[in-house]
């Protein structure tokens, strides 16, 4: 038996496989994001897509309520259902779990004290995972838009499961790596928890006026 078969599998807590699988099935493409996405109990509030969106409206005030370790999967789980140039998946979350990190990433984003919220994830950009022979520049722009459509993806499952969050873009790029301890740059960071009070969706200008109809 070779040592490749003998590689002792690693699961998040709760996750755990009753049966280890012999071999992955082909026709699931990520069993462990499958299980997630379909885990419960879900308590999802609202599964209607176009509902969710027009509903979600940044929040930058958190009650001290904890978020489900089960949401926070599915919030991460989310942004792995995102779309990636080639499928190469650009992008990595680093789920922020330190308080004194937190604390650490308030400074760095400008001092916003809102980021010390109940739930922090950082979407960094990752271009050496994508595989292409473009130029350096293109792999970095997949990157970014790898990370930052990932960080949609949650942000929306986050307003489906009743929380609220804010998109922070706002930061000094060298002390979030800091804090974080790696050298991938940072794209967003999403700052989730219950809201302290559920607001009203912000204007948004004249649909019309947005659109440019190009023949
Ligand atoms: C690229 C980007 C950067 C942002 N950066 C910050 C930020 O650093 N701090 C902040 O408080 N909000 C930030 N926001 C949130 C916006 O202010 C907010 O989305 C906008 O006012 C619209 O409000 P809504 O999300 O409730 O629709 C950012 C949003 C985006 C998309």
């Amino acid at each position: 038996m070779d040592s490749e078969n003998k590689e002792e599998k690693i699961y998040p807590l709760g996750y755990e496989p009753k049966i280890t699988p012999k071999s992955e099935d082909p026709t699931v493409r990520n069993q462990l994001l499958d299980f997630i996405l379909k885990s419960g109990p879900t308590e999802v509030v609202d599964t209607d897509l176009f509902a969710v969106m027009s509903k979600r409206r940044s929040t930058r005030k958190f009650s001290d309520k904890p978020v489900e370790t089960t949401k926070i999967d599915k919030i991460i789980a989310a942004a792995d259902t995102a779309p990636t140039a080639g499928n190469f998946q650009g992008f990595e979350i680093f789920y922020v779990k330190s308080p004194e990190k937190k604390k650490l990433l308030v400074d760095a984003c400008n001092k916003q004290p809102y980021v010390n919220a109940p739930v922090v994830l950082a979407f960094c950009k990752n271009p050496s995972r994508v595989k292409f022979d473009f130029p350096d520049y293109v792999l970095k722009k997949f990157a970014i838009q790898d990370a930052t459509l990932a960080a949609g993806y949650s942000q929306l499952a986050a307003q489906a499961l009743g929380l609220s969050s804010i998109w922070i873009g706002m930061f000094d790029e060298q002390k979030v790596m800091d804090v974080l301890g790696t050298d991938l740059v940072p794209s967003s960071l999403l700052c989730i928890g219950y809201p302290e009070q559920t607001k009203f969706p912000k204007p948004r200008r004249n649909l019309k006026d947005l659109v440019h109809v190009t023949w």
